[in-house]
């Protein structure tokens, strides 16, 4: 077993392998020089520095050893050899498989206007970025934050925790667009707002002007001016398929792979957020950017490489942190015709559901884990749910669950 990849999937790819019973050998190659760890503390807790670097990590060091998991750090693959079943690293090894796990994860989309390569320009991905952003943020006077999704927003909430000025440009005209309905990119901007960001919508950045080769503001298409002597970029992730591309497999927004993670080559599993699979809760191929995903992909990647197929068929869920606002989202809104608010927004605590023909499809919720929860069980049961019904705060989703 030869795992690409020392993120969420690629560790619980070999994590479960192991689990349940798998007794040959299994390598992770990871790019990173830390043991694998969460993603999402690095723009909330980690970033505020409130949490234990320890406990960022899965497992412990001492793990791989003992679960016989050989772990190299600092590696990569940077070619497959199908017909040979080898593998070419970046040390100049070659190493042999019976099956490969591609779980090479996004990188983020780099921001390409002139100036974008001035030292003070940063993108936030791995701990080291993490470290890095965090110690830029002690010492920076002024922040711009490109991109109002989810990572801009929040690193926008732990700087103003930290104290410091940030502005965040955002080229939609709405906050988190991608995902959320506009009631809830309103009620973010409101709350960012009342925090003291400043917020810019429909913003086209020109270039970024530096000085002695560090930023020190960002000019807009319209004349207008930011000064920063920080710019966070967070606009958004590209799936890492070069490899699987270039050894000839099947990639389409994504390594494509089936039910069960395989790929074109039955050799050849994928798993995560560089995976483009069948999902009936999106209504076809999705590429889905999430802890959730990650981990039930690969929970089906090891099953089926054990021999005891189970496909990958859970309902999609999400959340962010912003302030003391936990924001949860579960199904794919996308396509949906009708949309209804439960509660209210201006109590801080609303769910908004979104139906296509009378069909659930998402809820997203502010404040309101109890929908959140019974929102996943009505999803993956497939349960009928009144959209008039479900906006009468008073009527618990509850009783729409199968007995
Ligand atoms: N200038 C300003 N804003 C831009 C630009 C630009 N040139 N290009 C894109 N944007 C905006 C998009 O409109 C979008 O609102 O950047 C935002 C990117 O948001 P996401 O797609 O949510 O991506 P990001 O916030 O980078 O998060 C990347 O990490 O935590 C995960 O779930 C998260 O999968 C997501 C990933």
């Amino acid at each position: 077993m030869l795992v690409v990849g020392g993120g969420q999937a690629g560790f619980q790819v070999a994590a479960s392998l192991r689990a349940d019973g798998y007794d040959g050998p299994v390598r992770i190659i990871g790019a990173e020089h830390h043991p694998p760890y969460q993603r999402p503390p690095l723009s909330k807790g980690l970033l505020l520095g409130k949490m234990d670097r320890a406990r960022l990590l899965f497992r412990q060091p001492s793990f791989y050893p003992a679960q016989a998991i050989e772990l190299r750090l600092g590696e990569t693959i940077e070619a497959v050899d199908r017909q040979a079943r080898t593998v070419a690293t970046s040390t100049g090894d070659v190493l042999d498989y019976d099956r490969l796990v591609l779980a090479t994860g996004t990188r983020v989309r780099p921001l390409t206007v002139p100036g974008a390569e001035l030292d003070g320009v940063v993108y936030l991905r791995t701990i080291d970025d993490c470290d890095d952003l965090a110690r830029r943020i002690g010492e920076a006077r002024r922040v711009v934050v490109v991109g109002g999704g989810f990572i801009g927003l929040e690193v926008a909430a732990a700087i103003r925790l930290l104290g410091k000025p940030v502005t965040v440009l955002e080229a939609a005209g709405r906050l988190m667009g991608r995902v959320v309905a506009p009631v809830i990119s309103s009620f973010f901007a409101d709350l960012h707002r009342e925090r003291g960001v400043e917020i810019v919508l429909d913003a086209r950045i020109a270039n970024l002007e530096g000085e002695a080769g560090r930023v020190h503001a960002v000019a807009m298409a319209d004349g207008t001016r930011h000064e920063a002597d920080l710019v966070v970029v967070g606009i958004g992730v590209l799936p890492n398929v070069e490899l699987a591309q270039a050894a000839g497999l099947r990639c389409e927004n994504g390594i494509v792979v089936d039910a069960h993670g395989r790929t074109s080559d039955p050799a050849i599993f994928a798993a995560g957020e560089c995976t483009s699979h069948p999902n009936r809760f999106a209504g076809g191929f999705a590429r889905l950017e999430s802890v959730q995903n990650a981990v039930d992909q690969a929970k089906a990647v090891a099953a089926a490489i054990l021999g005891r197929p189970e496909p990958y068929d859970e309902v999609p869920w999400f959340w962010s942190d912003q302030y003391e606002v936990k924001l949860q989202m579960v199904g794919i809104s996308a396509g949906h015709d009708r949309q209804v608010v439960r509660g209210d927004p201006a109590q801080g605590r609303f769910s908004v559901l979104y139906f296509k023909e009378g069909r659930l499809l998402a809820i997203d919720s502010i404040n309101r884990p109890g929908d959140h929860m019974t929102g996943r069980k009505l999803l993956t049961a497939g349960s009928a749910v009144d959209a008039d019904q479900a906006a009468d705060e008073t009527f618990e989703l509850k009783t729409l669950l199968p007995a």
